[in-house]
């Protein structure tokens, strides 16, 4: 096992990736006030890891409570989250049960909200089990539902007092689920560093195939940086947002589409190659960066093109991304293969053929 930790004062954590932890009880125990869980995770994570995890905390005295809420993303709203709070109060949960998440990014986001505003707050545990999870959305706490008019309008900033990165869980993911978080994993690389970059095109296969070594390389890769990223700017006025590299494309794309006809991941494997583009016709890449990117994106089983979406929609829909700022739609681009910086002063001009481009 190794452990690492995000760096937040008073607010600091241990994030545990290794094998099999899920059933080594003492390492959430240690975390609790009260011997008291409530584990939240859905129909689908429920019939694979839940008895295990539940198991391991009973024989250690704890008591557990579940909450098994639907699958999809769909369900990352309100209704469901009211399913969460309706469970915590039927079973008189009180200040000092500890919420754990059970599950992948939606799981996550939901059961950190719920932990975040039940009784102003309770403690937070995540267990995530999705690549995409571990890499990324367990991390830096970041937690909220969905909203009929935008995704994640509404949450809260909430850190989670333990994250436990179990990389075996990752065996019984579907494959375009994994390439999916597979996307996050090679972002990491692209805004932050080029060895890891260089490695990934060594082992991509390997991860492919969920090689115990190379997966949990990887997490621990992205783990660290996330972790550092967060540490540095916790509330996204800086350096966070490089974090979002192809999400702006990657968000236009994923409305353009209707939500769940491609993974999250798909569509940032799309708008990173746009955004990789769109930094070459700014001068900061070369081509060749371009193809770079390009061909360890579709060697991870990851889409390099959009579907044909007029450039005029596409603008429109990233528009309404919250990550304008007064107006003025700001870029993650790469400096390199390894580095990127935001930047305000795209041409509207370069903008509208990068988008031309990719719709042709
Ligand atoms: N909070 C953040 O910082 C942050 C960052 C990135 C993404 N997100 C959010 O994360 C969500 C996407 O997360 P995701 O990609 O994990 O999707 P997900 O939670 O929908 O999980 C993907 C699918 O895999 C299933 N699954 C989970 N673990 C499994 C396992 N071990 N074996 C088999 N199946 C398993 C799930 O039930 C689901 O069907 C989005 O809602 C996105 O907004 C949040
Ligand atoms: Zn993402």
């Amino acid at each position: 096992m190794q452990t690492l930790r995000v760096e937040l004062g008073e607010r600091a954590y241990p994030i545990h990736i290794g094998e099999r932890l899920l059933a080594d009880a003492g390492l959430v125990a240690a975390h609790l006030d009260l011997p008291k869980v409530a584990v939240v995770t859905n129909t689908t994570v429920a019939p694979l890891y839940l008895q295990q995890l539940s198991e391991a905390l009973r024989a250690r005295g704890v008591e557990v409570i579940s909450i098994v809420l639907e699958d999809g993303e769909r369900y990352k709203d309100w209704a469901t989250l009211n399913r969460i709070y309706d469970a915590l109060l039927e079973r008189r949960c009180d200040r000092r049960t500890t919420l754990i998440a059970l599950g992948g990014g939606v799981i996550g986001d939901l059961a950190g909200f719920a932990a975040a505003t039940y009784m102003r707050g309770i403690p937070f545990i995540q267990i995530p089990t999705t690549l995409l999870a571990q890499v990324d959305s367990s991390i830096g706490g970041k937690t909220g539902i969905n909203h009929p008019l935008g995704k994640n309008m509404i949450g809260a900033f909430y850190q989670p007092r333990l994250v436990l990165a179990d990389t075996a869980v990752l065996a019984s993911l579907p494959p375009r689920e994994l390439s999916a978080g597979l996307a996050e994993v090679i972002k990491h690389g692209l805004i932050r560093d080029e060895g890891f970059v260089a490695w990934l095109e060594q082992n991509v296969e390997k991860l492919l195939d969920c090689d115990a070594e190379a997966l949990a390389h990887a997490v621990r890769r992205c783990c660290e940086i996330k972790a550092a990223v967060v540490a540095e700017d916790e509330r996204e006025t800086g350096v966070r947002a490089l974090l979002n590299f192809g999400h702006t494309f990657g968000h236009a794309l994923e409305s353009a589409l209707g939500y769940g006809k491609w993974l999250h991941g798909e569509a940032v494997a799309a708008g990173m190659v746009m955004a990789a583009d769109l930094s070459r016709r700014m001068g900061y890449i070369a081509q060749a960066d371009v193809d770079r990117v390009v061909a360890l994106l579709k060697r991870a089983r990851l889409p390099v093109a959009p579907p044909d979406i007029a450039p005029g929609r596409m603008l429109e829909l990233m528009a309404v991304d919250k990550k304008t700022e007064g107006g003025k739609l700001r870029f993650v681009l790469l400096d390199r293969i390894g580095a990127a910086s935001i930047r305000a002063e795209v041409p509207a001009g370069l903008l509208q053929q990068a988008l031309a481009a990719s719709a042709g």
